[in-house]
């Protein structure tokens, strides 16, 4: 398979329709990225790396971090994380509130906001240094020892957390949230605001692609059994309320993120970064939907 001229030649047809989407500004210092980076990355299984145009740029990862955490999480605590959070995909934006009341303060799945919260909890509860394992963890998997949280898209964040603080506040009036309602929000903040490249997360995907050994050395870090949950949560709850047409249109297992970044697995063969910053009203990367959609469709290749 050549991938590169594949990349190549889809990010020509991406680049030449219309610009949708907006960036995201919720996240003040998330709307200073410009809507016209383009990142593509893809890694396979054997190591060999194909990109093309700003896949080597560090950018805020966001949600996709929920995908680390609860892969840390896993590790962790294993089966006792099924009391705390579901594995239904919730069909609500993000960062809804409505099912927490009438489904008793346990959230959806680890990918909504509520669930995210709720593993970052957690970890509060079982690791001592719970940003400094987090970091290392993620650089480990990425075998990238300068990833570091961007300090700028924490306090712009923080700052204007409104809807998080109401998930957190909810929660904890379930019994569901352990920790100090700041504490669990600083955490969560902070492992969203990791910023690296396609290229990077590629690499760290890799570990869902390959059985749950790291690309660069083969070492295991997830059994093969948790492998297939983690992903399967990532194909029915990646994309949020938009992960059935993800997998109607791409076919790949994938976690998005209000960076505009989309990382994706195909298990057994490689896994593949995009980034492109205007997000759809879902809150998903307009461009990057496309050219995974494009990858599959000129592979002839996807997960089904
Ligand atoms: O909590 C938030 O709103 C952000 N830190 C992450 C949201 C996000 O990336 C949703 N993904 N598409």
């Amino acid at each position: 398979m050549d991938y590169q001229t594949t990349l190549e030649t889809v990010s020509q047809q991406v680049l030449s329709e219309p610009t949708r989407g907006k960036v995201a500004s919720y996240i003040p210092e998330l709307s200073k990225v410009s809507a016209a980076k383009f990142g593509f990355h893809l890694t396979t299984v054997a190591g060999e790396d194909y990109c093309v145009g700003d896949s080597g740029e560090r950018f805020s990862i966001q949600s996709i971090s929920k995908v680390f955490l609860l892969t840390r999480a896993i590790q962790e605590v294993g089966p006792d994380l099924a009391e705390r959070v579901g594995v239904e995909p919730s069909g609500n934006l993000f960062d809804s509130l409505v099912q927490l009341e009438y489904e008793d303060g346990i959230p959806r799945n680890p990918f909504i906001n509520a669930g995210a919260l709720v593993v970052c909890d957690l970890l509060l509860s079982v690791l001592r240094h719970p940003k400094q394992d987090f970091l290392d963890f993620v650089r480990r998997l990425s075998n990238c020892e300068t990833i570091e949280y961007d300090p700028a898209v924490i306090a712009s964040e923080l700052a204007l957390s409104h809807r998080n603080r109401a998930i957190l506040y909810m929660l904890k009036g379930y019994g569901s949230i352990k920790n100090e309602a700041e504490e669990v929000l600083d955490f969560y903040v902070t492992a969203c605001a990791l910023a690296m490249s396609c290229r990077e997360l590629s690499h760290a995907f890799g570990i869902f692609a390959n059985g749950g050994r790291l690309l660069h050395n083969g070492k295991s870090v997830l059994c093969q059994r948790r492998v297939k949950r983690i992903n399967a949560i990532m194909l029915t709850c990646g994309q949020y309320d938009e992960a059935g047409e993800f997998a109607f249109r791409v076919g790949l297992v994938a976690k998005s993120g209000v960076g505009g970044g989309i990382a994706a697995v195909y298990p057994g063969k490689y896994a593949v970064t995009v980034w492109s910053p205007p997000l759809n009203p879902k809150g998903n990367s307009d461009a990057g939907f496309r050219a995974l959609e494009l990858l599959t469709d000129r592979t002839g290749a996807s997960i089904f």
